[in-house]
C-alpha cells in the first residue's frame, strides 16, 4: 500500500468512478451532525477525494481536516472546494503525528486496509491521542459479508461488535448502521458503521 498506488487509482479511474464513490455521503453526514455542531473540529481520515468536505463546508463547518496518503486525491478535493480553509494533510495514517486534537474522527473505508494487528492497535492509540474524552469516533468498514478486497488490496472485514472490540476500552458505542453501498458500476458492497463516544 503506497502513495503511488493510490495516486494511480484516483488518476486512472477518476474520483467519480472509483468503487467507493458517493455523490452525497449520507451516513457520514447523518452521524457527524448527530453529535457535532458546525463549530466542531472534524478530521476525515483517509478522506481521499470524498465529497464529505464539500458537504461539511456547505453546512457551516469551518475546522475540517482531511488526511490521506494520496496527494492526487487531496488535490482533486482541494480543486473542488477552492480556497476554503481546510487543513489538508498528506501522510500515511500509520506515520501521522497530529499536533492538535479533534472533536470528531471520521473514517470511511480506510481503517479496514490495516490488516496487520499491530497497525490496528497503533491506529486506536492514535485515535486516543487525537480525540479527547467526550469526542466522537465514526468508522465505517466492509461488513463481514462485504468484499474481502477493496481497490485490489486485502481488507479486514468487521461486524459492528468486532469493530467496537477493536477500539478497545474507553469507547461507548452510540449507534451502529449497516449500509449496502452501490458502486458506480452497479455492484453492492456491504458496510458497517460505528459511532462511538470516547468515554474514558
Ligand atoms: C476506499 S478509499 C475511501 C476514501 C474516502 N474515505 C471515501 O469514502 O470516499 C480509501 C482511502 O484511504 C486512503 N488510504 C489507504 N491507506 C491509507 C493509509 N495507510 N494512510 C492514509 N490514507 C490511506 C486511500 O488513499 C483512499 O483515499
Amino acid at each position: 500500500m503506497t502513495a503511488e498506488y493510490w495516486d494511480g487509482r484516483y488518476a486512472d479511474i477518476g474520483e467519480a468512478n472509483v468503487s467507493w464513490f458517493q455523490a452525497t455521503p449520507e451516513n457520514s453526514l447523518l452521524l457527524i451532525t448527530r453529535v457535532a455542531e458546525p463549530t466542531a473540529a472534524v478530521v476525515d481520515v483517509g478522506g481521499g477525494a470524498s465529497r464529505l468536505v464539500d458537504q461539511l463546508l456547505a453546512r457551516g463547518f469551518h475546522d475540517v481536516t482531511v488526511v490521506d496518503l494520496s496527494q492526487q486525491a487531496l488535490g482533486e478535493a482541494r480543486a473542488r472546494v477552492g480556497d476554503a480553509p481546510v487543513h489538508w494533510v498528506v501522510t500515511d495514517i500509520r506515520d501521522w503525528q497530529p499536533d492538535r486534537t479533534f472533536d470528531v474522527w471520521h473514517d470511511r473505508a480506510a481503517f479496514h486496509f490495516l490488516v496487520d494487528q499491530a497497525d490496528q492497535q497503533r491506529y486506536w492509540a492514535l485515535v486516543r491521542e487525537a480525540v479527547p474524552v467526550g469526542g466522537h469516533v465514526i468508522v465505517a468498514t466492509f461488513a463481514e459479508d462485504g468484499p474481502d478486497m477493496c481497490s485490489g488490496l486485502p481488507v479486514h472485514r468487521y461486524s459492528a461488535e468486532g469493530l467496537a472490540a477493536s477500539m478497545g476500552e474507553g469507547f461507548t458505542v452510540l449507534e451502529t448502521l449497516r449500509e449496502d453501498h452501490v458502486t458506480p458500476s452497479g455492484g453492492t458492497q456491504s458496510f458497517i458503521w460505528v459511532l462511538a463516544r470516547r468515554s474514558i
